[in-house]
């Protein structure tokens, strides 16, 4: 019976907030970015820039003059830690600046797999990738980043953060796997790092920033693995009811390029243009620090 609940709970829980998301962006009007000023001499990487809001973001950026690297070299899979050493290592070579990292690339509701280290796909790709290609980038972000001009780390997550619970005993569904709690699981974990990670520069005294951002509901392939008849519904009904991936962009873009977001960015959570409130666990500085060194050991970054 409990077993039974554990795994229809975060179900319900995930349906009932995409429901309230959906009516939300039924009744507003989508975020529209400001003119950006041209953004010449910039280098960014923006993971899962192939497809969807990762491909509107490099689209706007190239537009602006940012020199975006998406997948020049090898393909960068997140999945695999190999890969993300490698997709470093072959970046650093090439001794390009690096002034924005935008962590896009995303996966969710995949049937149960494991990584080629073992790990839960939505865990390893959402989050654990993205933590170590960041940890991996941080002095070249640092070495790029001036008084004023701060780099900027940008985490898209989700708003299925709020329902997420971090299962620090288990953050790789060894002892039963729901797709819909491993998402927001991988979604919350991203915003307590992205929050931790911009302490931390600001104890350094960095000129680099971290903040995480919403896009809202966005039609893109993201929704693919959603049970079939919801998939159709939502199909017939996107246009109505989920945001484009241009629109989908606007926040992203607002939090890696606005100049009037200069130093103010840092350690929040965007959405819709606006710094948001969120949930208090999200701020919870002991949970923060339990899964930053969670994840530096199971990096072997420690
Ligand atoms: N769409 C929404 O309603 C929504 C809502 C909230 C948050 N988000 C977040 O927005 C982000 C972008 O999603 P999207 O909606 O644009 O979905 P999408 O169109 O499916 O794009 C996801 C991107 O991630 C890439 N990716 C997946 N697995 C990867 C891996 N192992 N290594 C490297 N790249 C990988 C995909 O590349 P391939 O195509 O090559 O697999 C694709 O380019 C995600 O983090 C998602 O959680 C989306």
């Amino acid at each position: 019976m409990f077993a039974f609940w554990s795994h229809l709970l975060p179900v319900i829980k995930l349906y009932l907030l995409g429901l309230k998301v959906l009516l939300t962006q039924l009744f507003s009007r989508p975020f529209r970015l400001p003119v950006m000023p041209r953004q010449d001499g910039k280098v960014a990487i923006v993971t899962g820039g192939g497809s969807g809001i990762g491909y509107e973001v490099v689209r706007h950026m190239a537009r602006l003059g940012v020199h975006v690297i998406i997948v020049e070299f090898k393909k960068l899979d997140l999945a695999s830690l190999q890969s993300v050493h490698q997709f470093v290592q072959s970046f650093k070579q090439r001794r390009l600046p690096l002034h924005i990292l935008v962590n896009n690339a995303g996966v969710m509701l995949v049937p149960e797999g494991r990584t080629e280290d073992g790990s839960e796909q939505h865990f390893a790709v959402n989050y654990l990738g993205h933590f170590l290609l960041t940890w991996l980038l941080l002095d070249t972000l640092k070495d790029a980043g001036k008084c004023g001009l701060f780099s900027r780390v940008v985490n898209v997550s989700s708003s299925a953060h709020r329902i997420g619970k971090i299962r620090l005993h288990d953050l790789n569904s060894r002892q039963g796997y729901s797709a819909h709690a491993a998402y927001c699981q991988s979604k919350l974990a991203q915003l307590l790092f992205s929050s931790h990670l911009h302490q931390e520069l600001q104890r350094g005294g960095f000129p680099v920033t971290s903040c995480a951002v919403d896009p809202g509901m966005v039609d893109t392939a993201l929704y693919r693995h959603l049970w079939t008849p919801l998939r159709l519904a939502q199909s017939a009904l996107a246009r109505l009811l989920l945001r484009t991936p241009a629109e989908g962009a606007a926040t992203v873009l607002h939090a890696a390029l606005s100049p009037a977001l200069e130093g103010e960015c840092g350690g929040g959570y965007w959405a819709d243009g606006c710094r948001q409130m969120t949930t208090p666990p999200t701020f919870d500085p002991q949970l923060q620090l339990s899964l930053w060194e969670t994840s530096l050991q199971l990096l072997g970054l420690q």
